[in-house]
Parts: structure tokens; sequence; C-alpha cells
């Protein structure tokens, strides 16, 4: 941790002596809340900087880059090590992903170098948060580092957050930034009516539950709990902390009498953060729906919208980013109803589904996380999602925490596969992405399949 720290205070010594910095940071919610940080930070101290929003480091960006004075990469970078040296400017590097090839003169924050763990231990915009607060009284940036975190899942495989994570969370919690507490892990908490918080849970998936209210409504009536005050639906937020328990204990006893194994019921209870300087009952208050709203806007093209939200518009990028959120929301239900129709294909080590232009590549990644739980989906095999893109086709892999503790890694199977194949991918050891030429898909998965199996006999 502390060689962690002090690579942070290096790389800030050396964005201070610069005039201007561009910003080149990743096309989700984490990259938007690391450039907003990273932004934010600089402004303090009067630096010029300029935010550019990228897929992924391409020649072109590259060249876009080589003619700025400093560059700081967020949330990407560590993969394309080999390609730092040549470019001119001076780079500083503040990622999670799993480092590939090397430089000799970026500035490079990874977690990975400093034994920690990217898929979980530290988020971009945890890298990025560090750098900041060696710049200067920062602390009031936390909630964006907690916000990426979460919007990377890496609170998932424990129920908390962990690792470097963790520092940041007690700063944020000790300047009353953010509230940490336990509760159900359901997802909009600050926003549904409650039956329809459990009606849309998918991660878990809670059989008889996910997409049926009506025998929600049942569930909950019979708890004696008042859904409504006024003529209007209450949401999780309204309840007192003994209607809430109530709720979450007769749910869990249903889940295990349901036959949920016990490790995917205890997952319904988990750390839920709450950002304290945000308006209670919106979107930005939780910080799993606020990373939501972040990728809602950055996965259509308006990440500009995602990042002016993260650096404090609460005006029309606010109402806009409101807007493509619903719009999201349709389309991940959408998704996750194709996989669900069309089912997927078992090979020996993993399972996977095609959507060609039926699912945006954009967001295939979050759909193949998403139906992990879906009947008919093998909880215990990766799940890759193919997709139609412009430079061919977009893969996603989600794996589970088990499988990595048996050693998947499917950043580099990912990569390995894709490389035989003239693509490239990434990531991490849980989750991981490439993109192939069309037509390669079938060579793609059965060299995917066998590195996996190698990866986990
Ligand atoms: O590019 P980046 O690192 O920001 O994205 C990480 C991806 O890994 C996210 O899409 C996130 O949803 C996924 N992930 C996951 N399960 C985990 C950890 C990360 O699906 N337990
Ligand atoms: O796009 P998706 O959500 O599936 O990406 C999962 C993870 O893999 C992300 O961390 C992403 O940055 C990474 N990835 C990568 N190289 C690619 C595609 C995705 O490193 N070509
Ligand atoms: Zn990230």
């Amino acid at each position: 941790m502390e060689q962690l720290l002090k690579r942070a205070q290096e790389c800030a010594q050396a964005l201070e002596k610069q005039d201007e910095v561009l910003i080149v940071s990743h096309v989700d919610a984490d990259g938007l809340a690391s450039a907003a940080i990273i932004g934010c930070a600089l402004e303090r101290i009067e630096k010029g900087y300029e935010i550019k929003i990228v897929k992924k480091l391409d020649p072109s960006v590259f060249h876009e880059v080589s003619s700025a004075e400093a560059v700081i990469f967020t949330d990407l970078g560590s993969g394309s090590l080999d390609l730092m040296d040549d470019l001119g400017p001076l780079c500083v590097i503040a990622d999670h992903h799993q480092p590939a090839g090397s430089s000799d003169t970026a500035l490079h924050l990874n977690p990975h170098l400093f034994g920690f763990n990217g898929a979980t231990d530290l988020s971009g915009a945890g890298a990025t948060y560090l750098i900041a607060r060696a710049l200067g009284q920062n602390a009031q940036l936390s909630d964006l580092a907690v916000v990426g975190a979460v919007g990377d899942l890496q609170h998932v495989r424990e129920g908390r957050l962990c690792g470097v994570n963790r520092l940041i969370l007690d700063e944020a919690e000790k300047h009353s930034i953010v509230a940490v507490e336990k509760d159900l892990q359901a997802f909009g908490k600050q926003t549904r009516p409650i039956h329809k918080l459990l009606e849309y849970s998918s991660n878990p998936y809670i059989p008889g539950f996910t997409g049926n209210s009506e025998q929600i409504l049942g569930f909950l009536t019979s708890l004696n709990v008042k859904l409504q005050e006024e003529g209007k639906w209450k949401k999780w937020i309204d309840l007192s902390s003994v209607e809430r328990r109530t709720i979450v204990s007769a749910l869990i006893q249903r889940c295990l009498a349901q036959g949920m194994p016990p490790e995917i019921t205890q997952s319904l209870i988990g750390e839920v953060y709450t950002l304290l300087k945000e308006e209670r009952g919106t979107a930005l208050r939780d910080a799993s729906e606020y990373s939501t709203l972040l990728n809602a806007t950055a996965r259509y093209g308006f990440e500009k919208i995602g990042v002016a939200v993260c650096m404090g518009d609460r005006e029309s990028s606010y109402r806009k980013a409101n807007e493509l959120l619903l719009m999201h929301r349709e389309n991940l239900v959408r998704g996750l109803n194709y996989v669900k129709q069309t089912g997927v294909t078992t090979l020996s080590n993993l399972q996977y589904f095609h959507a060609g232009d039926n699912i945006l590549e954009t967001i295939v990644g979050i759909i193949a996380g998403m139906c992990k739980n879906l009947d008919g989906v093998n909880r215990h095999l990766p799940i890759i999602g193919l997709a139609n893109c412009d430079e061919g086709v977009k893969a996603s892999a989600r794996g589970t925490a088990t499988l990595v503790k048996r050693r998947l890694n499917l950043a580099r199977a990912m990569s390995d596969a894709a490389n035989t194949v003239g693509g490239v991918g990434g990531g991490h050891d849980i989750a991981a992405g490439a993109t192939i030429p069309e037509g390669t898909e079938i060579e793609f998965l059965k060299q995917l399949d066998q590195l996996v199996g190698l990866q986990l006999s």
C-alpha cells in the first residue's frame, strides 16, 4: 500500500509541473468518474485540461494524443504499455486492467503492480482518486471513486468493497461524504416502488419474484408492510429499519425454502453506499444507481453528459441523463429477454450466446453479467456474449468468484484466443472483453474453450 501511495504522489508531482493536461478515459461509469475526478482536481489547482473519452486505445487515439504536453490515461492504458515510450508527451496512467507490455517512461499507477487485484481492490476511478488526493485536499471527490468501483462491480465478490477501495471508503465516511450500510442488494432503492425493486432484481435473480409483480405484492402484503402512503407507492428508503428487516428475513427464508443455494441467497445482502451530498430519492444518492446512470450516457455516445453530471451539473445534463437511463433500462430488459428466448450454447468449459444485431455491442457485457442467473444458464460456467460491432464482433466474458478461485483468468484467455484469430482482448480475471474479425467466432470460441479448460484443470 505504501508503495502504491508513493507512486500516486510521483504521478501527482509530475502533473503539477504541467500547464495543460489531456485526460484520456474509458467509456463506462468507472471511466467517466475517473475523468471527472482528475478534471476537478486539476481545475482546483488552476491547470488547464481537456477530457477525451474513448472506447479503446487504438492508433487514431495515440495519433491525436501525440501533440499534447502531458496526458493522463485513466481506467485504461495499462494494456498498451509498449506504445507509451514513443508517444512524445509525458504519460501518466491510472488504471486497474491487467498490464500488458512494458514502458520505461510512463508513470504507471495500477493495483496489479503492488500486489492488489484490479478486479476487486481498486478501480480506475480509485486509482485516479489516489492521484487527486496527492494533488490537494480532494476528499470531496471520494464519492466518485466509490461510484467507479461499484460501476465495475468491485463490491460483488465479497458483498463489500475491499483492498485499496477500503482506504478510500474510510476517507469518504470520515468526511461524511458516503454512508456505508448493510442492506438489500437490489437495484433501485432510492427510486423504485418496493415491488418493482424486487420485480427487476436480476443479480441475484429471485425465482418466482424476478419479473412477477403479482407474486411480490402478495408476499409483501402477507408481511403487513404498508406499501403506499397517501396513494403513492413507497420506496425502499421510505421504509423503517424494522420494516426492511422484516422483508429481508422473510425473503431469505423464502429463497432458502425454494432451494436457492445459500451462497446466492447470501448475496441478497451486502454493503450499500449512499452518497450524502446528493438529494435523497434520486439515482445519484446510491452508488449503484449513479453508476448505472453514467453507463446510460456512456454506452450510447453521450459520455459528455455523464462527465458533466459527475462534475456537478444538476440541470440540463442531469435531466438528459435521466432520460437516457429510462431507455437504457428498457434495453437491458429487452436484451435479457432475448437471451432468455434464444438460450445459450454450451461447450466443454463455457457457454455463449451470439446476439448479432439484437443487442448493442456496448451493453452486451452488462447483459452477459446479468443473465448469469437466468433459468437455462449454468452458474458454474463462464458466459460469453457476442454482438456485431463496427470492427467485426464484440465478445464479452463474465466468470464467477468460484471460477476465479479455481484459476480462471478471462483477461488472459480472451486476449490469447482473440490473438489467434487476429483480434484483441483484455480486462480482468472475472470479466473481460475482446474484438475479433467477423466470421472468426467459431474458431475464437473453440480456442477460448480450450484455454479456459486449461486454466481450470
Ligand atoms: O473496463 P472496466 O474495468 O471499467 O470494466 C470492468 C467490467 O468488469 C465491468 O463491466 C464490470 O461490470 C465487470 N465486472 C463483473 N463482475 C465483477 C467485477 C467486474 O462483471 N465481479
Ligand atoms: O466490454 P466489456 O464490458 O465486456 O469489458 C469487460 C472488461 O474487458 C473491461 O474491463 C474492458 O475494459 C476490458 N476489455 C479489454 N479489451 C477489449 C475489450 C474489453 O481490455 N478489447
Ligand atoms: Zn474500470
